[in-house]
């Protein structure tokens, strides 16, 4: 291996061990340009996929959308609870202004390709573009964490991103520009999640 591209490698591995969420708190208010987002998606695009279902989707809530976002975030609060209290209706109308960014990531799975690719590993696929994306924001610079709270789940939001069936909403990453670095947290070790065949 040349030492360009080993020196490469060790920054992209120094990337995923010190990789840390960023809380939303330190977004500072300024929006990623679209072709930063672009750049997250086109890393997305190199998850493992299991025979090329594609099964990721992503959608782009950014600006003005992100009230419209916590409109139906609040629908479908008060279709749960008819009588929510308005501070929980305002929070979820708010949920979503605390990036300036956020990216849905959905699973569309296609049950006709099981079982040679269950629905299983079409969501598992789905879940590694959104960490790409995420990985990707943050090499770019950028503070992102994924959030989906009760909403990820809740029927009304669902079938507003065209979710049926088996898809899933794998979560909504909240990507925005940060001035501070986002504090590391300690992480366990390893070895206590894994065995060794003998
Ligand atoms: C699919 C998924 C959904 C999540 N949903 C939430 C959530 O709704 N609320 C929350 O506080 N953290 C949620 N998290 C956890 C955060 O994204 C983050 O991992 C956590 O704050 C720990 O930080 P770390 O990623 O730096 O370890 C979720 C993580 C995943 C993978």
């Amino acid at each position: 291996m040349a030492e360009a591209d080993r020196l490469e490698t060790n920054a992209v591995l120094d990337g995923l061990i010190n990789r840390n969420s960023t809380p939303p708190r330190l977004f500072d208010g300024r929006e990623p340009p679209r072709a930063d987002i672009d750049r997250m998606l086109e890393a997305a695009m190199s998850a493992p996929d299991h025979g090329f279902v594609r099964p990721w989707r992503f959608h782009i809530i950014e600006g003005d959308a992100r009230d419209k976002l916590g409109e139906l975030f609040a629908r479908a609060l008060l279709e749960r609870e008819p009588f929510a209290p308005t501070v929980a209706i305002e929070k979820e109308k708010s949920r979503p202004l605390r990036a300036p960014t956020i990216v849905a990531v959905c699973a569309k799975v296609d049950p006709t390709r099981a079982p040679k690719v269950p629905v299983i590993e079409q969501i598992v696929a789905a879940a590694a573009a959104m960490e790409h994306l995420v990985l990707a924001a943050q090499a770019m610079g950028y503070g992102a964490i994924v959030l989906t709270g009760r909403n990820a789940h809740d029927p009304m939001v669902r079938k507003a991103f065209d979710l049926a069936g088996e898809d899933e909403l794998l979560g909504f990453v909240y990507v925005g520009c940060i001035s501070e670095p986002t504090p590391a947290k300690e992480r366990p070790d390893a070895a206590e999640f894994t065995s060794v065949w003998s």
